[in-house]
């Protein structure tokens, strides 16, 4: 689908010809008039004799044919610097910087009105899936109750060769990142903090309340083994990095990033490799769900020239503004099931010790497997909770810690509900 605009302008300027830049360059550089990278002497296989490349973002500030600049350098500086410097300069800006979004989201959308410029940013949630749109637009007579999804390409990737072919995290880092997939900073997706950056935006979106990073539970997947898969598998669940943001019975709403535990038989379940899904539950429209690519060059580029398109037809809404907003409420009174393996010694009553720790707490256990001994001694505990408070929970895990006879808890998975 080359020069999707049909037009002979050249009036784009391009930050970034990496992934998805040169995605997004290879479709309408025609309409690009310049662009800017870091290195000039990089090596990049494309046809660049008729644009001005450059390394300095004043070049493409002041190139007067620019109106509209597509930031796809990624991380926060300078993105943030030359976005902002963008508007100030009344050029419409297209970015797909989830982590500039989150933390200067509200300033930025804000700078764009005052200086009557766009600023669209569908491709930095979940790749190509369009899911800021509708929830701005399609849907804006809904209140929402939830937004719960896979919104990170790399660890859902990841995860799902772990669960496959019994790897470990790092041995499949690589491939993600080879196919264009991760962070130029991977820690980023498997710590959780891009999937965190893109809740926070859903949230602000979806729940007309500006979360703060801080207000938002996150819990990466690196303690995640391939064992879990098999031990969560015997349990008839899986595992996926879910972001979630819901309202309480007391109106307040939770926004969370963590490995969950999610039941073979529900969807959530099948949504694999880079594969992205968002499930939002609206008043009027009931349960949706989105699911496609949530990262990939092409995928994301497709997000980036939407928004193109929209600004040419200028078939833009803003937020609409008669929604409520809600408070933050924080992780301690989160109530569900959890999955613990811990590293134990070998040795009767060990399992009496811990259920008395939990005991304590009321929490009741509602599966145990007893698996791998190993040559030490110790040996794989797998103890599946009913549900119980959060705040509980983490106080009864440091009880356990000390027991002499636990050597390690050694992943504590939050089971996902879907009653
Ligand atoms: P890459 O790392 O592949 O490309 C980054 C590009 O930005 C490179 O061309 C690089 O230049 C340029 N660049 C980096 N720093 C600077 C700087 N200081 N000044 C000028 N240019 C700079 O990133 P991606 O294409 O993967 O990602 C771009 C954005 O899109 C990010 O915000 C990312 O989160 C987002 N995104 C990515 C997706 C994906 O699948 N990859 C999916 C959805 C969103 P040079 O080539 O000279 O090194
Ligand atoms: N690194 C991100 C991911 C890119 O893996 O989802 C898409 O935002």
């Amino acid at each position: 689908m080359k020069n999707i605009l049909h037009y002979s302008n050249k009036n784009i300027g391009l930050l970034g010809l990496g992934t998805v830049g040169k995605a997004v360059y290879d479709e309408i550089f025609t309409n690009i008039s310049s662009v800017l990278v870091k290195n000039l002497t990089k090596s990049r296989n494309i046809e660049l004799s008729n644009v001005k490349i450059t390394n300095n973002f004043q070049d493409i500030l002041q190139d007067k044919n620019v109106e509209t600049i597509i930031e796809l350098i990624g991380g926060e500086t300078p993105a943030y610097e030359y976005i902002k410097e963008s508007i100030k300069s009344k050029k419409n800006v297209i970015t797909a910087n989830k982590e500039v979004m989150a933390k200067y989201g509200k300033e930025l959308l804000e700078l764009a009105t005052k200086n009557k410029v766009f600023l669209l940013y569908e491709a930095s949630v979940a790749g190509g899936i369009p899911i800021i749109s509708p929830i701005i637009k399609d849907l804006s007579a809904n209140e929402f109750k939830s937004v719960r999804g896979i919104i990170n390409g790399t660890t859902n990737y990841i995860l799902t060769k772990m669960s496959r072919e019994n790897l470990e995290l790092i041995e499949v880092l690589k491939e993600a990142q080879d196919l264009g997939y991760a962070e130029s900073d991977p820690t980023s997706d498997i710590e959780g903090f891009d999937a965190q950056y893109k809740i926070s935006i859903l949230s602000r979106l979806a729940f007309n309340s500006d979360v703060s990073l801080d207000q938002i539970y996150l819990e990466g997947i690196s303690s995640i083994k391939s064992k879990d898969f098999d031990y969560a598998n015997e349990l008839g669940y899986t595992i996926k990095l879910l972001a979630t943001a819901s309202i309480n019975s007391n109106e307040l709403l939770l926004v969370k990033v963590h490995p969950a535990l999610i039941p073979n038989d529900v969807p959530m379940a099948s949504v694999n490799g880079v594969l992205n899904a968002v499930e939002i539950d609206g008043d009027l429209v009931g349960t949706l769900w989105f699911q496609g690519a949530g990262a990939g060059a092409k995928a994301t580029a497709s997000s980036v020239l939407s928004d193109l398109i929209r600004i040419r037809n200028s078939d833009v809404q803003s937020i609409v503004n008669h929604k409520k907003t809600y408070k933050i409420t924080s992780m301690d009174k989160h109530f569900c099931q959890y999955y613990l393996r811990l590293n134990v010694s070998d040795k009767p009553g060990v399992l009496a010790s811990i259920a008395k720790e939990f005991g304590e707490r009321n929490i009741s256990i509602s599966s145990v497997l007893q698996k791998d001994l190993y040559e030490n001694g110790s040996a794989d505990l797998v103890i599946m909770t009913y549900p119980s408070i959060e705040k509980d929970m983490q106080a009864s895990i440091k009880k356990i810690t000390n027991l002499e006879s636990v050597f390690n808890i050694e992943s504590m998975i939050r089971v996902e509900s879907y009653k």
